[in-house]
């Protein structure tokens, strides 16, 4: 089978198309014939500095859509032949993957395989920031970064959708500002959020922040909570050293911190995480969300993806078409 991987961390350029033995399931695993792959932030993070890669050489991906090929022992409701979307623990550039049976899902009623493919890793982490974690409350007001991405989009469309007093977004470009408005964002920032966050809100700050980025900008956004306000913090995208908060940050103003990590979630609380996606699901399945791809790339072309989204340039999802 063909397969995207990579021998050493560096730039899109180390990612090489080659042949690979097919994948087979272990017991409580399903191997599935890949139509799409998901690309997502943390495939970057994977190529350029070993984000959650066991050894090399890599194949990178973490979300697919696809016909099921083959059961392993023990595996119960899923068949060959049945169309999925699954949440792997990378492999997903290739031809064939390999994903634990509890992170695979039949197609949701009337989502295709190719909005399939985005679904499993940005809709229930999208979920899970405003409300299993970010527990938004009707009225509520909301800070996200990075609201043009694949989560961003998502984010702003659930918040609004539960009632969101105003959903406030922060970009890096004027375009990915236009886009986020188009998502459920009622006020986007491009690159500085502080002061305009305050003044939007009339100086009382948001009451849910949510952070991808990490270092300074996890700082502006505790700093940008109201009294009683959450930050949830999910991603460390501009690479920085971890930055703890303790009881200068949070005692005066009553204001706490949260985490998210879905890949984390598939083997500390497999069950919750399936229960967490399948109410996302719903939300794609009653029209509450769109799932915006804006490009799709072959297989081959993984590196072309990567650049697009590592110059911060990509908005919505990116996808790799990998059967013909
Ligand atoms: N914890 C979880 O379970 C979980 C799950 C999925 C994703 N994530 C995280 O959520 C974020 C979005 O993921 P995605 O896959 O949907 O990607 P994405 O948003 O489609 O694209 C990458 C995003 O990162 C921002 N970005 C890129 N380089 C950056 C840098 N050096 N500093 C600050 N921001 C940078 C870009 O926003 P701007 O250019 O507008 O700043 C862009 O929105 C990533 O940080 C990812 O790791 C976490």
């Amino acid at each position: 089978m063909r397969a995207v991987r990579f021998q050493e961390y560096g730039g899109p350029e180390v990612l090489k198309t080659v042949e690979a033995d097919v994948p087979e399931p272990g017991p409580g695993q399903v191997s599935v014939d890949v139509a799409y792959a998901g690309v997502n932030f943390a495939d970057l993070k994977a190529r350029s500095e070993g984000y959650r890669v066991g050894g090399l050489p890599y194949v990178p991906g973490l979300e697919v859509s696809g016909r099921i090929r083959a059961v392993g022992a023990g595996v119960e409701g899923l068949a060959v032949g049945q169309e999925v979307a699954a949440l792997t623990d990378g492999g997903g550039y290739a031809e064939v993957t390999v994903a634990d049976a509890v992170t695979v899902f039949p197609l949701p009623a009337g989502v295709g395989l190719r909005t399939a493919a985005t679904l499993t890793t940005v809709l229930p982490t999208a979920y899970a920031l405003v409300h299993s974690v970010g527990r938004l409350r009707s009225g509520e007001t909301v800070l996200v970064q990075g609201a043009a991405g694949g989560v961003g989009t998502v984010v702003g469309q659930l918040a609004r959708a539960a009632g969101a007093g105003a959903v406030y977004g922060v970009v890096s470009s004027a375009p990915k500002a236009a886009y986020a408005k188009d998502h459920g964002y009622d006020e986007v920032f491009v690159g500085a959020f502080e002061q305009p966050v305050r003044q939007a809100t009339g100086g009382r700050g948001v009451d849910l922040a949510l952070d991808p980025v990490g270092g300074e900008t996890l700082r502006a956004s505790l700093d940008s909570l109201a009294a009683f306000g959450r930050l949830v913090s999910y991603g460390n995208a501009s690479s920085a050293a971890p930055w703890t908060a303790g009881p200068p940050e949070l005692y005066p103003l009553g204001r706490s911190v949260a985490g998210f990590s879905i890949l984390s979630l598939t083997t500390t609380a497999p069950a919750e995480l399936r229960r967490l996606a399948e109410r996302a699901f719903e939300k794609a399945v009653d029209g509450t969300v769109s799932l915006p791809v804006t490009a799709e790339f072959a297989l081959a072309e993984a590196a072309q993806a990567h650049r697009l989204m590592g110059a911060r340039t990509s908005t919505g999802k990116l996808l790799l078409r990998v059967a013909d």
